[in-house]
């Protein structure tokens, strides 16, 4: 493999550019060149594809965001925008493809992996952790701890006023940000996707903790269906408790900043491992750590297995209220 290119796609996440960084240098140092894909597959259909030089690497590895930009792009949907991505491809002799991003960027790649003779590595690169096939998804550990340290903060004032606040972290439609959140944060409650929301059961457990002592309440809400749903909930539970409750949405906070020591080296390694594997001629598969294991896992399997939250965390954490 001579020339090999490397895009971020979906939700950027700290780290990204740690991999990006290992993947230029560790392609480098085997004499294959990196193409930079801009802004994730929208460069690949119109063509913006610059080469990586190693200085275009260097001081990035402390940076959130991706160097390369990102986009959703619904044009990649089509087939029709994948054969322009493939033409582009061929245009620039790029014989392999790694691809950073999360399960909606996987879909897309399989899909030009299956109709064209292109290598696609994938690396799970997503503050949601929601991709199966690996322990953590760089960002994750990025955007965990920024939002720990928004609910020290606002556990000040909340316990200043006595209220209930209400924190949205993000994660989609999953609730392993707010899983991780909740318990390093204290939560006394927790809204998550994967568990139906219970009204009565969170007014009971914060008028519980109240009649034991407890003079304010934090409960973490994952985002779920659209950003701004705990302002419902925050309401209602303020009309059935007459707790005075506060809502703070952390939003794309957790997205940026930079990344922690755990997603630098999570991205340096995966990075490293993609451009390792094109090497070693796999192709369609998505590199991970599972415990302390490289992991290779069918792209495919990545959006139709699910990994699910730790039934170890979700039961310690209702003896923690
Ligand atoms: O997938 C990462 C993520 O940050 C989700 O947690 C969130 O639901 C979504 O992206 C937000 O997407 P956008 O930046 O396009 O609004």
């Amino acid at each position: 493999m001579k020339r090999i290119g490397i895009l971020t796609s979906g939700g950027d996440a700290p780290g990204m550019n740690a991999c990006i960084r290992a993947a230029v240098r560790v392609a480098m140092a085997n004499e294959i060149e990196i193409i930079g894909v801009k802004r994730g597959y929208t460069g690949l259909i119109t063509g913006e594809m610059p080469l990586l030089s190693r200085n275009d690497v260097s001081n990035i590895i402390h940076t959130g965001g991706s160097i390369l930009e990102s986009s959703r792009c619904p044009e990649f949907e089509k087939a029709e925008g994948r054969k322009k991505a493939f033409d582009n491809l061929t245009k620039n002799g790029i014989e392999g493809l790694i691809l950073i991003g999360g399960d909606g960027t996987f879909r897309g790649g399989a899909l030009l992996a299956e109709e064209n003779p292109i290598s696609i590595i994938g690396v799970p690169g997503t503050i949601d952790n929601d991709v199966y096939g690996t322990d953590f998804t760089i960002g994750f550990d990025t955007a965990v701890n920024c939002a720990i340290e928004a609910i020290d903060r606002i556990r000040d004032t909340a316990r200043t006023f006595e209220r209930a606040f209400f924190v949205e972290v993000m994660g989609h439609h999953t609730g392993f940000i707010a899983l991780h959140v909740g318990m390093a944060g204290g939560a006394d409650s927790l809204v998550i996707p994967e568990q139906p929301l219970d009204i009565e059961a969170t007014c009971n457990r914060l008028q519980e903790g109240r009649r034991l002592g407890k003079t304010s309440s934090i409960v973490v809400v994952a985002e779920a269906e659209k950003p701004g749903f705990s302002y419902k909930i925050a309401e209602e539970v303020a009309g059935k408790t007459g707790l005075e409750t506060r809502v703070c949405v952390l939003g794309h906070v957790q997205r940026g900043g930079s990344p922690t020591v755990n997603d630098r080296v999570l991205g340096t390694e995966l990075g490293a491992t993609a451009v390792q594997a094109l090497m070693d001629g796999v192709t369609g598969k998505m590199v991970g750590i599972i415990g302390s294991t490289i992991t290779y896992t069918d792209l495919r399997d990545t959006w139709e297995k699910k990994k699910e939250l730790s039934p170890r965390l979700r039961q310690l954490i209702q003896q923690l209220w």
